[in-house]
């Protein structure tokens, strides 16, 4: 029998989608008690993960924010999540939580230290997207520093990851945390290690200061299908999220399944998790009406707004009845949506731009009536390999079309399995321990440095 598909919903915190919609609470996103409603509605459903995406970038164009991405909203505003997450933690048992650190931005210890923080907070259900970060150009010059170029800073994200996966995993020994009062004792000093990395781009000598959490390392996700991103995918990656139409989507999880194996992984270890946007109603008409709604929210000029933030490229200033040049495909901002739009068949600019309008990053919709829109899921499920969806907010800028007519569909087929224990996020995605899996490198750093005595 096949697996269960594994089901996580996408948030950021900020506005999502059709926040111009009446019936749409996404501008609600600085309310806490908005988050903690939608946590508790997501646990109850059966879902098994909430993710916020991040990053600090936002569409820059002639050197400055355009008024299109203020005054339409796009990619702008955005809030931190990791400030949201222990509170949702504290109002759900088994929800998995999944948020976005940047490993251009933030620096290898940083990040070994809040993830480690959340996965007590969380009792083991957190989970690490790990991203080079989209809107390259905004951020960089947000920080005051170059843009580092794209394939450099997946190199850079490579060797973060083995230094972060260094501190979670090499750092205390099963057993270092002893905690005895009556003999003065905290930690055990033969069984914490000091760590040394001296990578092509950090050093680093020293202690994660934090005990091991119940899953130790986060649950490590990726995002980002450019070809060092799949790469990066395949040596690190315990969940994948992507986002395409069909046939490209089967290629990237063919390739990111093909390259774990010569990295020495289960390719089926690698939850390849498709991002899904479902416009479902009682009806077929009624979803067709409220695609429409949806679509005619957005303007050709967020389109492009939205497409500069993606790919540093703006396409109002391009010829819209030619294809994109191929140079695009060198951009130094993110590649995965200027590769999907090149090669034979490629689209116009103004085709491109009418792709944005009408579904932005994330391939076509499944609309209609439930039964119609699992069998679509179900259909791409098989043609892809996939294993899973990562659900788009709907009109309501939360789930509750998914969650109330979707979710119960999915269970009455059998095609997802709601747990009732609560349980490690890992776990929840299949793994049959808390701990990264014996073949994954982070497990080569168990015990592996010095002890302090
Ligand atoms: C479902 C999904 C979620 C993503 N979430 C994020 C995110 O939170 N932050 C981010 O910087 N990039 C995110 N990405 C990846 C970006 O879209 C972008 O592709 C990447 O950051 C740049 O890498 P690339 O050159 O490999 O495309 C996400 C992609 C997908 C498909």
């Amino acid at each position: 029998m096949a697996s269960p598909w594994k089901i996580g919903l996408f948030q950021c915190i900020g506005l999502m989608g059709s926040w111009k919609l009446p019936e749409n609470t996404a501008t609600d996103f600085l309310d806490l008690d908005h988050w903690l409603t939608m946590a508790r509605r997501c646990e109850e459903a059966g879902v098994d993960f909430l993710f916020f995406a991040d990053d600090y970038g936002y569409p820059v164009v002639d050197d400055a924010i355009p008024a299109t991405a203020l005054r339409g909203g796009i990619q702008f505003p955005k809030g931190d999540p990791t400030a949201v997450l222990p509170a949702l933690a504290a109002v759900t048992e088994r929800l998995g939580l999944v948020t976005t650190l940047s490993t251009t931005v933030e620096k290898p210890p940083m990040v070994a230290r809040k993830m480690a923080t959340l996965d007590h907070m969380t009792k083991g259900r957190i989970g690490w997207n790990i991203v080079t970060g989209a809107g390259q150009n905004a951020s960089a010059r947000l920080f005051g520093v170059p843009m580092t170029e794209h394939d450099k800073r997946y190199e850079i994200a490579a060797d973060h990851v083995d230094l972060s996966l260094k501190l979670w995993e090499g750092c205390w020994d099963e057993g270092g945390l002893v905690q005895d009062r009556e003999a003065g004792v905290y930690a055990d000093p033969a069984k914490v290690r000091e760590i040394e990395h001296h990578g092509p781009h950090f050093d680093a000598k020293g202690v994660l200061t934090v005990p091991p959490g119940p899953q130790r390392t986060p649950v490590l996700f990726q995002a980002g299908a450019s070809a060092p991103g799949r790469d990066l995918a395949a040596r690190y990656a315990e969940a994948v999220f992507l986002a395409a139409e069909v046939p490209a989507l089967k290629e990237q999880i063919a390739d990111i399944r093909r390259r774990a194996a010569a990295h020495g992984r289960d390719p089926r270890s690698i939850r390849c998790l498709i991002a899904g946007t479902f416009v479902v109603a009682e009806t077929d008409a009624a979803a067709q009406e409220l695609r429409a709604r949806q679509v005619a929210t957005k303007t050709l000029d967020d389109a492009a707004a939205s497409y500069a933030f993606f790919t540093g490229l703006d396409l109002s200033r391009m010829d819209p009845d030619k294809p994109l040049d191929p140079s695009a495909g060198l951009t130094q901002t993110g590649r995965t949506n200027v590769e999907r739009f090149l090669g034979p068949n490629a689209p116009t600019v103004r085709e491109i731009l009418e792709e944005f309008q009408r579904n932005s990053v994330m391939g076509t919709p499944y609309v209609g009536d439930v039964a119609h829109v699992v069998d679509e899921a179900a259909r791409v499920i098989a043609e892809t390999d996939a294993d899973g969806f990562l659900v788009q907010p709907d009109h309501t800028g939360t789930f509750d079309s998914f969650l109330d007519l979707v979710m119960p569909e999915l269970v009455a087929r059998g095609l997802v399995s709601p747990q009732s224990e609560p349980m490690t996020l890992r776990e929840r995605l299949g793994a049959p321990s808390p701990h990264l899996a014996p073949e994954h490198p982070g497990a080569a750093y168990r015990s592996a440095a010095t002890a302090l005595v």
